[in-house]
């Protein structure tokens, strides 16, 4: 039936030419643009179109005008006029450019030209989020939990927006290198090795107990904070670790492992695309940080401070104004995390040219790299590599403080899943009761995880955010179950069709809900390219939340199946595009659809 019609290879290769991997905005700025450049003659001069502020407004609005007049003289209403008069729009993609306000000018596209470019995807379903210019080499660092103790809530918003970024560059044709810079070389590792010898490593008692990594955590730290002994077994066996020793080593690989088995099933339960062969291990690097140290202090950027060895750049100062070192050597000859990142940062701009490395890591971490960008910018470390600390808040609880359990411990992540699907089950219980019960867990699974991630990247990354569970699992607003359920709801409407009718070619716009349909669906390569930039995963979250609304109007004031056949087919054009859209887009968070829910 017509679905075929969307993957039909023939219908993809008569496709041949892709006449708009522009996408709206940015045609619209490269058209503005050049005639506010021919009006002022500054090259330089930005129109800064933004889609319109409000529907009367138009479609989009060029904003640019008023600074251009400032910098050429001219008053800007008479510039916007000026503007307006030398657009050349050989496309036909703009119905009316007018001027409002101090020089503002609203701009309506052509009605034919956004059915064009509708039906193009229709025909090119992977067109609706065309590929970048220009593909680009891009580390993700995410995820990167120190493997001492389990993955717990803490390691959720590095794990899943750093998934998100890496599907949406990857999806704009980038490569993609994630890396998971796991800690694993700690002082930590010493206790954990001493307490695994102390109950034998071949023996089956360790095996059980390192099924939960928390309680042998806790259970090696107790041992070290009461037994003096225990304590100075436990730091010698770091040094033995450090320098190599087979025993030790073993140990520490049996443990290692062990807690990466942990990671990947987390990873496998989110969805989440990190795998063992995207380890960056800070244990990789122990043999490059005497380097490290070494091309520092012969670039003259090392000094001697109270025995560690530091980098003091002028930017970092301390609440005095006295100088603020970063530490690459302590005094016992121990390196530290920065030293660590400094050789991650040359492998990631010398062994694998990258052009971006993004490091999706706690805000509170915003300082460290600060530091070693810096100092790898002094070291010239980066020269051709942008370095891009995606920062991010706390999940806290409904007090007000980090989010933890009622006894004080950090929530599993888990823990944390089971109780997401197992709260999704009992919502999909009550609202579909008459489903079998393995039907009403698979949705469940779906429902649950989806939750929680969607929960989370739709926040601000840079904010703090408060857990909650009841707003999380919620039919109504931007939330999860909101926009799976406006999923199916689209999907059933296609099921519903009679055998003869297909989606045709998008040929009217008769009402406005269509139209802002189509222009909504016709925007998401922006906003993808904007996430893709500035990498804030709610741009997207929020756009797709306003994409259901947008279909939700349409299939409220449009009938589909009951219009007669010529405008029955162009709504179901419209509908299909609408669930591509909203499929693709929740894909790109890393969140699979239901049939039905
Ligand atoms: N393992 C670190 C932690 O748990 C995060 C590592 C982030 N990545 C990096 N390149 N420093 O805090």
């Amino acid at each position: 039936m017509f679905r075929e019609n969307l993957y039909n290879p023939r219908s993809a290769k008569t496709a041949r030419v892709r006449p708009f991997m522009e996408n709206l905005k940015d045609q619209l700025s490269r058209l503005v643009g050049a005639a506010l450049r021919d009006a002022t003659g500054i090259a330089d001069s930005d129109p800064n179109v933004i889609t319109a502020s409000r529907p009367e407004f138009g479609d989009y609005q060029a904003n640019g005008v008023m600074a251009a007049a400032g910098r050429s003289g001219r008053g800007p209403r008479e510039l916007a006029e000026a503007v307006v008069g030398s657009l050349r729009d050989d496309a036909g993609l703009i119905a009316s450019a007018e001027v409002a306000g101090p020089g503002f000018i609203n701009l309506r596209l052509n009605d034919q030209a956004l059915m064009e470019r509708g039906n193009g995807i229709l025909g090119d379903p992977r067109m609706l989020i065309p590929p970048a210019g220009k593909p680009r080499k891009i580390v993700v660092d995410h995820s990167s939990p120190n493997l001492a103790k389990e993955m717990h809530v803490g390691h959720l918003r590095g794990t899943v927006i750093g998934d998100c970024l890496s599907l949406v560059l990857e999806r704009l044709g980038h490569e993609v290198i994630r890396q998971n810079h796991v800690g694993d070389w700690g002082t930590q590792f010493g206790m954990l090795i001493a307490h695994m010898r102390e109950i034998g490593e071949d023996s089956d008692l360790l095996r059980t107990e390192l099924e939960d990594l928390e309680s042998f955590y806790q259970a090696a730290k107790k041992k070290f904070d009461a037994d003096p002994a225990f304590a100075d077994r436990a730091r010698l066996s770091v040094v033995k670790l450090q320098g190599g020793h087979p025993d030790y080593l073993a140990a520490w690989r049996i443990f290692i492992d062990e807690s990466l088995r942990h990671c990947q099933d987390i990873y496998a339960r989110l969805g989440v695309g990190l795998k063992l062969a995207d380890l960056d291990a800070e244990s990789r690097y122990n043999d490059d940080l005497e380097g490290i140290v070494r091309q520092l202090e012969e670039q003259g950027l090392l000094r001697e401070s109270q025995g560690a060895r530091c980098v003091f750049l002028p930017r970092f100062k301390g609440k005095e104004g006295e100088p603020l070192p970063v530490i690459v050597q302590k005094s016992d000859g121990g390196y530290l995390y920065s030293t660590t990142d400094l050789a991650a940062v040359k492998l990631r701009s010398h062994d694998l040219a990258a052009d971006r490395s993004l490091y999706v890591v706690d805000a509170r971490q915003s300082l460290h790299f600060q530091q070693v960008f810096a100092v790898a910018r002094a070291a010239g470390m980066a020269a051709n590599m942008s370095l891009e600390h995606i920062a991010y808040g706390t999940i806290m609880g409904s007090d007000g403080r980090p989010y933890r359990t009622r006894s004080g411990d950090a929530v599993k992540l888990a823990d944390l899943l089971d109780e997401a699907v197992s709260r999704a089950f009992e919502l999909v219980s009550v609202k579909n009761p008459e489903l079998d019960e393995s039907e009403r867990r698979r949705i469940a699974d779906t429902v649950g995880i989806a939750a929680v991630k969607y929960a989370d990247l739709s926040k601000n990354r840079m904010s703090d955010y408060v857990f909650d569970w009841s707003t999380m699992l919620s039919f109504e607003g931007n939330t999860a179950p909101y926009l799976l359920y406006a999923c199916t709801r689209i999907k059933s409407v296609l099921r519903k069709l009679p055998n003869e009718s297909g989606a045709g070619k998008i040929k009217t716009l008769v009402l406005a809900e269509e139209r802002a349909l189509l222009l909504k669906i016709l925007q998401l390569p922006e906003v993808v390219a904007l996430v893709a930039r500035e990498c804030y995963p709610n741009l997207l979250c929020n756009y797709l939340y306003e994409l259901s609304g947008a279909f939700m109007r349409f299939y409220e004031s449009c009938p589909i199946l009951k219009a007669e056949a010529e405008t029955r087919d162009s709504r179901l054009g419209l509908t299909l595009l609408a669930e591509q859209a909203l499929e693709q887009g929740l894909g790109l968070l890393g969140i699979r659809t239901l049939e039905r829910m």
